[in-house]
């Protein structure tokens, strides 16, 4: 079966990261969850408390900042490295979550995010999940979803996920930080988050994970279908 590249956009937690893992289980492609990037850089940010209002310091500390995935066997997943040290649990952080949308509209940071991604896409078989990745890192992808829920379902399946390593968390802070990062994405200058006119539109309000993998799945057939 010819191997395409399929792109996941959409707002927080409306089960990007769930869909691109079934995805690449089931047809043996690579996942790439290029918000860790985001993440990552942003966990650096706050580390070494760089100003990312000032060029000179952000492009500075990109100079220092190498990303990797590893495939953890353990999880069964890549996981992402920050020089070397794995950062997947701390990156999932409130306090990461609460800034990362401020540096993701960084133009030197999204440069310099989109050239490794696009690195990461040259080999077709690639599944990637972010906010702009079917409009600006893989405009001529062959399969484009843009996923969406409504609010409360995307605020109480992160709750869940979050209320289950932390017992402090409310769901008000959840609410909170999913609208305003939803907000800041949206209306970024730089590639903000808006449906690529070719994708798809996945409402999985209603959907079980398994119900919307049955369904992409079809998806995925007929774009290999039109490729071949
Ligand atoms: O998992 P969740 O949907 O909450 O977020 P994420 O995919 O880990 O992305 C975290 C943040 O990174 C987003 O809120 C965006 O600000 C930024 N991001 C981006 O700007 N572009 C991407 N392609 C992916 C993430
Ligand atoms: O990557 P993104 O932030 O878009 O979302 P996610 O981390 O994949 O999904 C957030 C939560 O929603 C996870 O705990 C999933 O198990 C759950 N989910 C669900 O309940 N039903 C779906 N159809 C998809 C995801």
């Amino acid at each position: 079966m010819k191997k395409i590249i399929i792109t996941l956009d959409g707002y927080s937690s409306c089960g990007k990261s769930t869909l691109a893992k079934q995805l690449a289980a089931e047809l043996d492609y690579v996942y790439i969850d290029s918000g860790a990037m985001y993440r990552a850089i942003t966990l650096y940010f706050i580390q070494n408390r760089i100003d990312w209002n000032k060029p000179e310091e952000v492009a500075q500390a990109l100079s220092n900042i190498q990303l990797e995935f590893v495939y953890n066997p353990l999880s069964g997943s890549s996981e992402m490295n920050l020089n070397g040290e794995n950062v997947e649990h701390m990156i999932r952080e409130m306090l990461v979550a609460e800034k990362v949308s401020e540096v993701a509209a960084v133009g030197a940071v999204r440069e310099f995010a989109v050239a490794q991604q696009q690195e990461m896409g040259k080999q077709k078989g690639i599944v990637m999940d972010g906010r702009d990745i079917g409009t600006t890192v893989f405009p001529h992808a062959e399969l484009k979803i843009f996923m969406t829920a409504d609010t409360a379902i995307r605020v109480e399946r992160r709750f869940k996920e979050l209320y289950a390593k932390n017992k402090n968390i409310t769901i008000h802070e959840i609410k909170e930080n999913l609208e305003l990062r939803d907000y800041i994405d949206t209306n970024r200058e730089i590639s903000p988050l808006r449906k690529a006119e070719d994708a798809i539109i996945l409402d999985n309000s209603q959907l079980t994970p398994e119900d919307q993998l049955k369904l992409v799945l079809q998806w995925v057939d007929d774009a290999v279908m039109v490729k071949s």
